[in-house]
């Protein structure tokens, strides 16, 4: 599963550029299939959902190929429409060739994907879109079974702005005949970048990046190349590595406006942030203030920031309270954190967190990805030797971050 081993108290400074936005290239990669043309992801991560997700693809009988930091997809050759198994299982967005190859193929087998274990993430949602747009499906234990005769447009309304959700429904109808309305969409930037690259595709989507979506059918879609907007996420690791470092970080390739909730917490905790073009300059203190946090849907704060803002709260100057309302088990990270040296209590979907002055290397556990970075950042800030284990699930969704973060300054070590 591999380890970080990190000597902490190295303030990390330097610049980089971020890489296009994992969120938005995996579904991405399942609109590939929506077509014989090919597909160009520019500057995509080589990290290991891609990979699993190229896995997929190529069992399916795409040609799916890395070509210098782009990402070239042939799906001309398409000859399945059953995900593969063990493949499915890894990763969340296995779930997204439900509607793409209902839209590609007619039909669809799937399993239950796999994902960060974040609590109960059930398929609901998907499934009443899918089933609205015209779909079939059964279950047959956690198998799926997909089809569809007549692809029709459809009135969807989401109970909760899902992602996911979101994103199935747009694979499926842009191709469907008629107008579908999605009500209560995701407006998270990476679904504007889906529907961006679908557009560019030929498809006809309005009001993306709005609650309300609508996706006028078309019969056909064609290659593309498309360069996907900058990982937020990815971004804000970065600069909350700087701010619990004490450092500063200069950050390119990142649209503020897709991160104005996390600049917003940083300056409550004094750091300093300056903003020009694309690039977002950050200088921290050497022990900021506390702060509160409320996940949410886009634009609040992202729940993918969660746990990786919490150390920075861990050494803060006072109470911080942190609230998790997207995700029902999203606190794992604060079992490894006390034994840090962390003050954390935790009740139901709140953590209550009072700052120490410093936190104590120790040996620690990643459960999922942004709990492994956090749990890094954690290291990096702490006093002594720290071990993070179960690296893999980092790599997931980070690109060289053990290489980046060294070019910061930071004393880590990747050990298998
Ligand atoms: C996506 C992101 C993930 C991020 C999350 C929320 C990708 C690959 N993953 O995950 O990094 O943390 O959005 O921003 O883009 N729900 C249901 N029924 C459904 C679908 C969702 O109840 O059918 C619930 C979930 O359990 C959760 C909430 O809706 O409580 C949000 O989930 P969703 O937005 O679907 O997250 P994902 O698409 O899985």
């Amino acid at each position: 599963m591999g380890k970080y081993v990190i000597k902490g108290g190295r303030k990390l400074e330097g610049s980089l550029r971020c890489e296009s936005a994992k969120n938005a290239v995996l579904p991405m990669m399942a609109a590939a299939l929506l077509t014989e043309g090919e597909v160009i992801i520019r500057n995509c991560p080589a990290i290991s959902d891609v990979a699993d997700m190229a896995e997929i693809m190529r069992a399916l009988g795409a040609d799916v190929r890395f070509c210098g930091g782009d990402l070239v997809i042939n799906s001309a050759g398409l000859n399945s429409y059953t995900v593969p198994e063990r493949a499915a299982r890894k990763i969340r967005t296995s779930v997204l060739m439900l509607g793409a190859l209902l839209s590609r193929a007619g039909k669809a087998i799937t399993v239950c994907p796999g994902g960060c274990d974040l609590g109960g993430r059930p398929l609901d949602f998907h499934i009443s879109a899918l089933t609205a747009l015209g779909a079939e499906i059964d279950f047959a234990g956690d198998k799926i079974i997909a089809c569809t005769s007549k692809r029709r447009g459809a009135e969807i309304r989401f109970p909760f702005p899902s992602v996911g959700a979101t994103e199935n429904a747009l694979l499926y109808a842009v191709t469907a005949k008629g107008i579908t309305r999605i009500h209560n969409a995701a407006r998270e930037p990476e679904i504007t970048d889906l529907c961006g690259m679908l557009n560019s595709m030929g498809a006809c989507i309005g009001g993306a990046g709005s609650s309300d979506i609508t996706v006028y059918g078309v019969k056909r879609l064609k290659g593309t190349v498309y360069t996907p907007v900058g990982d937020r996420i990815e971004a804000g690791t970065y600069l909350i590595a700087a701010a619990v470092t004490g450092g500063k970080l200069e950050i390119s390739g990142i649209k503020s406006e897709n991160i104005l909730s996390l600049l917003g917490k940083l300056r409550d905790n004094t750091c300093k942030i300056e903003i020009k073009n694309d690039i977002i300059y950050l200088q921290s203190v050497n022990r900021g203030r506390a702060f509160s946090v409320r996940t949410g849907p886009f634009p609040d704060f992202p729940t993918d920031l969660q746990a990786i803002i919490t150390p920075l709260a861990c050494i803060a100057e006072g109470v911080s309270e942190i609230e998790e309302t997207v995700f029902g088990d999203r606190f794992r990270h604060t079992v490894e954190l006390v034994k840090m040296g962390a003050d954390i209590t935790v009740s139901e979907r709140a953590a209550r967190i009072k700052g120490v002055k410093a936190l104590i290397g120790a040996k620690v556990c990643a459960t999922d990805l942004r709990c492994g970075a956090a749990l890094v950042l954690a290291g990096l800030a702490a006093e002594g030797k720290t071990t993070v284990q179960n690296s893999c699930y980092v790599e997931r969704g980070y690109a060289g971050f053990e290489e980046k973060l060294r070019m910061l300054g930071a004393d880590i070590v990747k050990k298998e």
